[in-house]
């Protein structure tokens, strides 16, 4: 109610995992020629779901090497919002999750590694802007992409 008066409707994780479900599933999240673009990801209600989602897909992949999992779903997804705060929040929601899904305690260089890729995958654009388009094009995930071709 505090958020439909504020007039903001964030995506209950069910509906989330229900669309990834309608892309096809694992199959989808864990393909490497695919990455995930949310365009309005404020604190991350969406992208959080859709990162453990793409975790899971990848541990089923490589056979529940956690490492490769965590390594690789830090290129599958690429997220703005116009709310430098919210930006911030779902930095931090997303920093969270990962130390989560490791499921260990990572020392201080694997965090950084963590911290400093979700600063070039969680960005402050308009997605309706012409640089946000492009930054679409060049993100991590589409880079990544692209080396595998060469
Ligand atoms: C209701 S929230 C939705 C968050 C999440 N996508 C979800 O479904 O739970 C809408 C978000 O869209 C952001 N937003 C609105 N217009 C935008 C734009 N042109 N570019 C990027 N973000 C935008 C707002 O700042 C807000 O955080």
């Amino acid at each position: 109610v505090h958020n439909l008066k504020q007039g903001q409707i964030f995506t209950p994780p069910h509906i989330t995992n229900q669309m990834l479900d309608v892309l096809g599933g694992d199959e989808v999240l864990a393909n490497p020629e695919n990455f995930f673009f949310e365009p309005s990801c404020g604190d991350g209600q969406m992208l959080l779901v859709i990162i453990e989602r793409i975790f899971n897909a990848l541990m089923n992949r490589y056979d529940n090497d956690i490492d490769k999992a965590l390594s690789e779903c830090l290129f599958k997804f690429y997220a703005f919002d116009l709310d430098a705060e919210l930006v911030i929040k779902c930095r931090h929601n997303a920093f969270n999750l990962f130390l989560k899904l490791s499921g260990r305690e990572l020392n201080t260089f694997e965090q950084y590694c963590i911290a400093n890729s979700l600063q070039s995958s969680i960005e402050f654009r308009d997605a309706l802007s012409k640089q946000g388009i492009s930054a679409v094009a060049s993100s991590p995930g589409r880079r990544a992409i692209n080396r595998k071709g060469v």
